[in-house]
């Protein structure tokens, strides 16, 4: 990872975001960084229902970068339930994105105290308060996971760069070590729907449901091991899922670059007889119009 220094940029919400050279993408959507968070990931993992009966929620933000995921969440849950005491894990590999932030004073649209206990995160990696209990593991997600260990979450914030750009936390290995931190209870939220995304996590042993879209995008999936409050998947999503986009990607070592990554599937794709993505594509596009 290169060091680089963010300059926030706005998006339609009023929010602001980073944009990262390394990747060449956005750390949210333009349509809303504040929304997307709320919208994306905080809302279908329900732990606005979790807190109103329970005072204790378990956390694991998977790219955790402001941290707007888990503010959302914090926010969310104490609204409901001020008593609930939060346990957060957050992997990350690059400190200089929490620090540059709180620096920005990004998250100071989040109530007090979560501002302050987030920035204490981001400089000391660990807080433990009386309501709250963080720990930030700085490196590469793909070994970070396995020091969460037989800790499950209530929900986990699924939240890397495109797939395109950062296929190694898409992976069905990846995934697999995601699903092993979920509680049997617990929901997934990912801002993706990509095909490929959901059947690494149906691989992974979870059913899947479709969650809203942050402006006209499109949706994004929440994934449980139950399948109970799940949307289902729309008739066009579900021959996505029958189509050469939904071949996974693979990483058996859990340390492949992204290009061996990228090769692999294609030559996986080349080899398919399943339908190709433009062939449903074209489908789609003229039952639609
Ligand atoms: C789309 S942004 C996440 C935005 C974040 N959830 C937020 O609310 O601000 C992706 C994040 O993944 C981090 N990242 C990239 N590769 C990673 C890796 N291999 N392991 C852990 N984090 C990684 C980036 O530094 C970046 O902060």
């Amino acid at each position: 990872m290169t060091w680089q220094k963010f300059v926030p940029q706005a998006t339609k919400d009023g929010s602001y975001t980073f944009f990262s050279d390394d990747f060449q993408e956005a750390f949210h959507s333009f349509h809303g960084a504040k929304q997307e968070a709320e919208i994306k990931f905080v809302q279908p993992t329900l732990i606005t229902n979790i807190a109103q009966h329970h005072n204790s929620i378990r956390l694991l933000d998977i790219c955790y970068g402001l941290g707007y995921n888990s503010a959302a969440a914090m926010e969310a849950i104490w609204q409901i339930n001020p008593q609930c005491h939060i346990e957060l894990i957050a992997l990350e590999i690059s400190a200089a994105v929490p620090q540059q932030a709180i620096a920005n004073n990004l998250l100071n649209q989040w109530r007090s105290p979560i501002p302050q206990l987030l920035a204490e995160l981001a400089q000391t990696y660990a807080v433990s308060k009386d309501l709250f209990q963080g720990k930030l593991l700085l490196g590469d997600a793909r070994q970070t996971i396995q020091q969460v260990g037989n800790w499950q979450a209530d929900a986990v914030f699924l939240d890397p760069f495109s797939p395109p750009k950062c296929p190694q936390l898409w992976t069905v290995e990846f995934i697999a070590k995601v699903a092993q931190c979920l509680a049997p209870q617990g929901r997934l939220a990912t801002y993706s729907c990509a095909a490929a995304v959901r059947s690494a996590l149906i691989l992974a042993g979870l059913k899947i449901g479709s969650t809203a879209g942050v402006g006209r995008k499109s949706p994004g999936t929440v994934a449980a091991y139950v399948d109970q409050y799940l949307t289902p998947l729309s008739l066009q999503e579900q021959e996505h899922l029958q189509s050469r986009a939904a071949i996974p990607y693979r990483d058996s070592s859990l340390s492949s670059s992204p290009n061996s990554i990228h090769e692999l599937r294609a030559q996986e794709q080349q080899k398919s007889i399943l339908e190709s993505t433009s062939k449903w594509k074209k489908r789609w596009l003229s039952l639609n119009t």
